[in-house]
Order: structure tokens, then C-alpha cells, then sequence
């Protein structure tokens, strides 16, 4: 039988519109996307390099968010078709090099895992991130911008991870896959955590649209996403994808209980607090199975990945106290500033 029915996005599935440019970078990504891929009317040139953009800047990190979305949901009005176009891939190589130089330079390296999980396991008792200061001094709006900002990862979490589970093989696959398996709800629908997600915007009177808050998203939040999705697609790095993996599901429960408290304070109902309720029981659980499965099977098969394991750990690491600068320094500004590109 001959598949000659292009597959279109499933009814109630809506992509998001093309975000706005911050720079000359995403201009050229996104003034790309408006076109057909192999228009032959000439159009403006894609950059082959990216002529000095700050690899963790607004510019360079929204370009890279622009491409990395056309492998999810895509945007309304862009042709699927330029998910594989060998030019937007080739400035996306670029980017990425830059932005894994970068990363690599802030960090100690090394591949002593169990000693970067331990680390993890500790948190220290004066602890002062963002999910503290919204526990104990947070007001709403500042609760509405963090969730607005996570949710650029949130609607679709656990796809960025789900990449790697071609590139694993035995224990660490069938342990990967079951943590998957509770993040898509244990197949309930309304029980996947993006549904939950959701659920907590509706709830905070914000807009459940995929992609909806992605022009007030800072370039400190797409770096987080952008670094999910760089490992996930790229077998070499699934080392660190696992890495990266384990961090989330190990920090998690006390982070979750500190929110679901914040939650609380602020007035917000059951429904809304479930994402985070749900999280403090199942990351207590993901956390064993991906150290003990997923980081113990890969590295019983392929034990020259320690490095990157710990790569994937420390990036993640890096990555979250780089958006914690970003969002307590607004806020604990006097007078207090959002920490949002654009009003909610
Ligand atoms: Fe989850
Ligand atoms: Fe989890």
C-alpha cells in the first residue's frame, strides 16, 4: 500500500504563531519559515554562522528555540517540510556548537556520576531558590510569570526525553520507558503532566495554548528547554540526556512540595496544585529508577558515556541556577521588576 496521505496536525492540535524576532539571527530563522522551502523567488539569505551572537542570548537562544520547535508542534502557517532542510540545519549545527562551548566553559566537567548525583541528593539547609522565595514571599503575579515561563517546557514535558528512547537498549530503556509512561499519565489523558500543567494555567487565569507565552518567555528559559532538546536530538548526547534526566526527576519532589505550599499561600485550588502534588509522589519514585535503571544500565553497557552523564548533570544544574539569577534578581529589585519580556 503507497502512503501518499501527508500526515496533518490531529484536529484540536493547534501550533502556536511564529514568535517575534529578538535579533538578526531569529529575523533570518523566522523570516525563513514564512517561506516554502525550495521557493525559488528569492528571499532573504540564511546566515551561515552566527556572526558572534551571544550563545546564551536573546537572539541566539530564541533562533535556536524556532528550530528545534519545527521537530514538536511546528507553528501555524510554517511547511512542516523545513524540519529537514539542509541549510536551517546546517545555521542550527552552528548554533549549537556555540552554545555547547559555552556551556562547557562554565563548567567543572569530570566523570565521577555517582559523585555528581550525591551532590544533588543534598540540599543545602540555607537553600534559597525560586521555589522558596514563592513559598515564603512570592506574590501572584510572580507565581502567573513562572508558571508562564515553564510552561515553554511544561506543554510538552517528557517529549524532549522521550528522543533518547531509540538510542538506549535494555534496563535502561525499559526503566526510561516507565518513568515516560507516568509522565504521559499512565495512559489517562487527563492525567499527563502537561494536562496538569494546563490545568494549573487555567487556574491562574493564564492561556493553556501551546507556545502561548513563548515572546515573554527570557532567553535564561529557552537556554533550559533548548539544552533538553539539543541532547534528545542528537545520539551522541545521550549520555546527557540521561544526565539531565535524572537532575529533573531528583530535584524535583522537595522543589514540588515547596511549590504546592506556595500554591496554597496563594490561594490557588486543588486542581491547580495537582501538577505539583503529583510530582512530589511520582519524582520520589522516577528518582530511584533513573539512578539505580537508567544511569546504572547505560553505564553498565557503555561505560565510556560517564562523561557525558555528568556533562548532562552539570549543564542542567548550570542552566537552572542561570534562570534563578534571572527571575530573583527581577523580583528582589527595588522597586520589584518582571521578569517577563512581555506583560502577561
Ligand atoms: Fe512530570
Ligand atoms: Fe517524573
Amino acid at each position: 500500500m503507497t502512503m501518499n496521505v501527508i500526515a496533518k496536525t490531529a484536529p484540536g492540535v493547534i501550533a502556536p504563531p511564529l514568535p517575534e524576532p529578538r535579533g538578526p539571527l531569529s529575523e533570518a530563522v523566522i523570516a525563513l519559515l514564512r517561506r516554502r522551502p525550495g521557493d525559488s523567488e528569492a528571499g532573504p539569505a540564511l546566515p551561515a554562522t552566527t556572526a558572534g551572537a551571544d550563545p546564551l542570548g536573546e537572539d541566539l537562544q530564541l533562533a535556536l528555540y524556532v528550530c528545534y520547535e519545527l521537530h514538536y508542534r511546528g507553528f501555524a502557517d510554517v511547511a512542516p517540510e523545513w524540519e529537514w532542510e539542509p541549510s536551517l540545519l546546517g545555521l542550527r549545527a552552528a548554533m549549537e556548537r556555540e552554545f555547547l562551548a559555552s556551556l562547557r566553559e562554565g563548567l567543572p566537567g569530570g566523570d565521577d556520576v555517582s559523585g555528581a548525583i550525591e551532590e544533588l541528593l543534598v540540599e543545602p539547609v540555607d537553600a534559597d531558590g525560586v521555589s522558596q522565595y514563592l513559598r515564603d514571599t512570592g506574590e501572584r503575579r510572580q507565581l502567573r510569570e513562572y508558571v508562564a515561563h515553564r510552561s515553554i517546557y511544561h506543554l510538552k514535558e517528557a517529549d524532549p526525553q522521550a528522543w533518547v528512547i531509540p538510542r538506549l537498549d535494555g534496563r535502561a530503556k525499559a526503566a526510561l520507558v516507565a518513568v515516560e509512561f507516568d509522565e504521559y499519565g499512565g495512559g489517562r489523558a487527563e492525567r499527563m503532566h502537561s494536562r496538569l500543567f494546563a490545568d494549573l494555567m487555567e487556574e491562574l487565569d493564564l492561556d493553556p495554548a501551546y507556545g502561548a507565552y513563548l515572546d515573554a518567555a527570557p532567553a535564561a528559559m529557552l537556554a533550559t528547554v533548548n539544552m533538553m532538546s539539543m541532547f534528545g536530538l542528537h545520539r551522541a548526547w545521550r549520555g546527557a540526556l540521561v544526565g539531565h534526566f535524572a537532575v529533573v526527576e531528583i530535584t524535583s519532589p522537595p522543589a514540588a512540595q515547596r511549590m504546592a505550599s506556595a500554591l496554597e499561600r496563594l490561594g490557588v485550588g486543588e486542581r491547580g496544585r495537582q501538577f505539583f502534588t503529583e510530582h512530589v509522589v511520582a519524582d520520589a519514585v522516577h528518582e530511584q529508577v533513573l539512578r539505580r535503571d537508567v544511569i546504572g544500565g547505560l553505564l553498565e553497557s557503555e561505560p565510556e558515556l560517564a562523561a557525558d552523564v555528568v556533562l548532562g548533570v552539570q549543564a542542567t544544574c548550570h542552566l537552572e541556577d542561570r534562570l534563578a539569577e534571572h527571575l530573583l534578581g527581577c523580583w528582589r529589585s527595588a522597586p520589584a521588576r518582571s521578569s517577563s519580556r512581555r506583560p502577561l
